[in-house]
């Protein structure tokens, strides 16, 4: 039904670009209205196994939205209506900006693929800070912070600060958004001396703070594991309360030619194995570390290797463009199926459970 219908709307829609945005405007109208309150009936899967608590925050269920695709947070409430277990909104930057030239989204169907080239496009951090004042979710919210286009990377870290400063009241943690591809030189953050510097003026400003909220890394699938050591030893060394891997990949292997020639991140079942091995290898390397997996997740079955690989909790984006609003509902019924059938009470005690399985 869901394929038929994005079939039909891509006859009249040629940029994918359009067809989020009718989304978002569809959701954002769901979410001005109590019937909110019946869609969440229709989507959302109320299981206590699915619970957990993670780096100090309560999920529901462990499907999140990945960030991107409701970077000012005018569709939250539609999308906490569609049953997601949490949001990660964003990424947005200290100054509001334009992002790349149109077109810059792309569907690649016989990958199960997308390639982006969005470049942050957002309003702001204050835009979002005001918008969120006025929101009431009832599901744990994240905010994806990113360097402006136009600081320099030395400047990166006040940058980020800034947006953290504005925002920390809003959000129930913070991803720092080291690994788009499309800002020139973003990636270069996630070196040692930048990336100390990013984490350690977060914390100056977190640590004069009443309320000690998580702070996350976002890591590229293209690091070589000698770079993610690097990366989660800053991590731990700055109280970094978790990783969230993968961003969109910059290598092109095993995809077709029309989506090697498409500059931009790729995402989708493209990624999905590296995704679930950079889990593994983090799970391996820093067992106490929650990860939040994503990458290539499209049914309950891909999610439930990324939760036995070693992630807590997960997010979709490409998937959601695939498989449709209900895809939340979807995994989260499938999951407590394979838990139930593996004997586990839990989401937690399934976490990580690969390597004795
Ligand atoms: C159109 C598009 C825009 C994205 N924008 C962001 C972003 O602003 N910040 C971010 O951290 N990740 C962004 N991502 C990456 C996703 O959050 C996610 O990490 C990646 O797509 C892999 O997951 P998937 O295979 O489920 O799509 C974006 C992805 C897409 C497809």
């Amino acid at each position: 039904m869901y394929r038929f219908f994005v079939s039909v709307l891509f006859l009249f829609i040629k940029d994918p670009e359009t067809a989020h945005k009718l989304a978002l405007f569809f959701l954002k109208i769901v979410g001005l209205f109590p019937f909110s309150q019946l869609t969440a009936f229709v989507a959302k899967t109320q299981k206590l196994e699915l619970q957990q608590r993670v780096f100090g925050v309560n999920f529901p269920n462990p499907v999140g939205l990945a960030a991107g695709l409701d970077k000012d947070g005018g569709s939250a409430k539609g999308l906490e209506s569609l049953g997601f277990g949490f949001l990660e909104l964003g990424t947005v930057t200290k100054y509001p900006q334009d992002g790349n030239p149109r077109q810059r989204i792309f569907r690649f169907d016989s990958d199960r693929a997308l390639v982006n080239r969005m470049g942050f496009n957002n309003k702001g951090a204050g835009a979002l800070s005001r918008r969120l004042a006025h929101l009431k979710m009832n599901i744990p919210v994240g905010i994806s912070i990113g360097k402006s286009k136009r600081t320099e990377l030395e400047d990166a870290a006040a940058d980020y600060r800034f947006s953290l400063e504005r925002l920390y009241d809003h959000g129930d943690y913070f991803a720092i958004n080291v690994s788009s591809p499309n800002t020139p030189g973003l990636r270069e953050l996630q070196d040692k001396k930048f990336l100390v510097e990013i984490v350690s003026m977060m914390n100056e400003f977190r640590d004069a703070q009443k309320v000690r909220k998580p702070l996350l890394v976002k890591i590229a699938p293209d690091l070589s594991y000698e770079a993610i050591d690097e990366v989660l030893k800053v991590c731990e060394d700055g109280k970094i309360d978790g990783i969230i891997a993968v961003n969109t990949t910059v290598a092109r292997l095993g995809v077709s030619r029309a989506a090697t020639e498409t500059a931009g991140g790729l995402s989708g079942e493209p990624i999905k194995k590296r995704a679930t091995e950079i889990i593994s290898y983090i799970h391996s390397k820093k067992p106490n570390m929650p990860i939040i997996g994503v990458g290539g997740i499209f049914t309950a079955e891909d999610a439930y290797e990324k939760i036995k690989a070693g992630a807590s909790l997960l997010q979709v984006y490409t998937g959601f463009i695939y498989e449709g609003p209900l895809i939340a509902r979807a995994i989260n019924e499938g999951l407590a199926v394979f838990l139930k059938r593996d004997g586990y009470k839990s989401i937690s005690e399934a976490v990580g459970k690969n390597k004795s399985s």
